[in-house]
């Protein structure tokens, strides 16, 4: 009983450690018309710490872009008047980000069990894998695939009716610690895998026929810091040797085109690749898993959110993957299934020229591994809530993006061979 009541205490401390601490913080929308405004987001960047939502940092900033930044309380003043002399043009997309922290969690329960509806903290999600599999013997199984940082193992979840000879699709989501919709649609996807699977019949041949290798969070200690720390966190936990500053972007960590553009060799930048390609535990883990898996992975799917984008490769060069085509009409078609729900629009095509070029991205890396079809979503919103979408759009959000990933695995499954 005692136990319990301290249980509590602690959970309550430790759900209160970030209370207020984003009170009368800003999230500005500019659109730079030439290179003297770019100049101006970048000199935002360096001296008043600005946290880039849209793209991920400040170098990635070119004219006519669209560019979502969060900026401190205290500076959000300063930053204002800065934009309203320099001539650029801005919108406030968030006015208090503590307002719309707190409305995130909008949905009615609110108590620390597991919900697909909800945002499940690390303990939730690792307690739901283990008995997600022990409920569904015949369909799921969990195996680690490594070891983060901070120690936590890395579960992997495989489903699928056991048969002779299967290919299988990977799909992995939390990268990036902040982006909390990503990993609430893994936890989807396999919930309607079980619960459809002998009732849907699309979903039951995929089941028949193909395994799903589903990764329900790669950045476990980023997602956990973004619980008891800091809501905003994007990088890996992991020390950097000669820099006081914390972590790399796991998707700048892999070994395509490793820190050649789009990237930063700069410890404390939202970008930077790492010490080399994979130095991450995590992205060295997942890298190993595929490559074991080369013979029977025939897909590559990675979620991330926002921007509602379906991109494929290349992002670390301009030019073309082969089986350009191909991938182009897939993510035409899956963006259509997509849209025919909410009518939610999606954006796609390479992601050098749909977004802008950024190297180390486990896709590029995949596709080049051999995997033909590796796609990258970036879930809802456009900007509106950004990262801290409402828990009431979890279920529109992974109903709509599980017509995509079921068109998808679909096609995968009719090109075998
Ligand atoms: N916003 C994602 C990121 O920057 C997009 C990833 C697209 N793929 C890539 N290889 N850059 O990580
Ligand atoms: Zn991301």
């Amino acid at each position: 009983m005692w136990a319990l009541l301290v249980l509590i205490g602690a959970a309550a401390v430790s759900a209160h450690l970030q209370d207020l601490a984003f009170d009368g913080q800003k999230v500005f929308r500019v659109i730079p018309q030439n290179d003297e405004q770019v100049e101006i987001i970048s000199f935002l960047a360096s001296n008043m710490q600005v946290d880039f939502w849209q793209p991920d940092s400040a170098t990635l900033v070119r004219p006519k872009m669209q560019v979502d930044f969060r900026v401190e309380a205290d500076k959000s003043f300063e930053v204002e008047d800065l934009l309203k002399e320099s001539g650029v043009e801005y919108r406030v997309l968030i006015d208090n980000l503590q307002a719309a922290l707190d409305a995130q969690f909008d949905s009615k329960a609110r108590i620390a069990t597991h919900s697909y509806e909800k945002y499940n903290n690390w303990e939730t999600i690792a307690a739901w894998t283990a008995n997600i599999a022990a409920q569904n013997p015949d369909l799921v199984s969990r195996s680690v695939i490594g070891k983060t940082y901070e120690g936590r193992p890395m579960y992997l979840l495989k489903m699928g009716k056991s048969g002779p000879n299967k290919k299988a699709i990977f799909m992995d989501c939390g990268f990036h610690a902040r982006e909390w919709i990503s990993p609430a649609f893994c936890q989807w996807f396999v919930k309607e895998a079980v619960e459809t699977y002998g009732k849907d019949s699309v979903m039951t041949t995929l089941l028949n026929r193909l395994d799903f290798y589903v990764l329900p969070v790669l950045n476990i200690d980023g997602y956990v810091y973004t619980w008891t720390n800091d809501r905003m966190w994007r990088k890996t936990r992991s020390k950097n040797a000669g820099s006081s500053c914390i972590g790399t972007d796991p998707n700048r960590n892999f070994n395509a085109g490793w820190c050649t553009i789009g990237a930063s060799k700069k410890p404390c930048d939202p970008t930077y690749c790492g010490s080399a390609p994979e130095s991450e535990r995590e992205t060295k883990a997942l890298a190993d898993f595929i490559r074991e898996h080369l013979s029977t992975v025939k897909a590559y799917l990675t979620v991330h959110s926002y921007s509602q984008l379906l991109l494929f490769p290349y992002s670390y060069t301009y030019k073309l993957p082969l089986n350009y085509e191909e991938l182009n009409s897939i993510a035409r078609a899956a963006s259509k299934e997509l849209a025919s729900l909410y009518n939610t629009k999606y954006t796609y095509g390479p992601g050098a020229t749909a977004i802008y070029p950024a190297a180390g991205g486990s896709d590029d890396w995949a596709y080049d591994q051999g995997i033909k079809y590796s796609f990258t979503f970036e879930l809802r919103d456009t900007g509106r809530y950004g990262f801290i979408l409402p828990e009431s759009q979890i279920k529109p959000t992974c109903e709509e993006t599980l017509l995509a990933v079921k068109y998808i695995a679909n096609y995968v499954l009719e090109h075998l061979y």
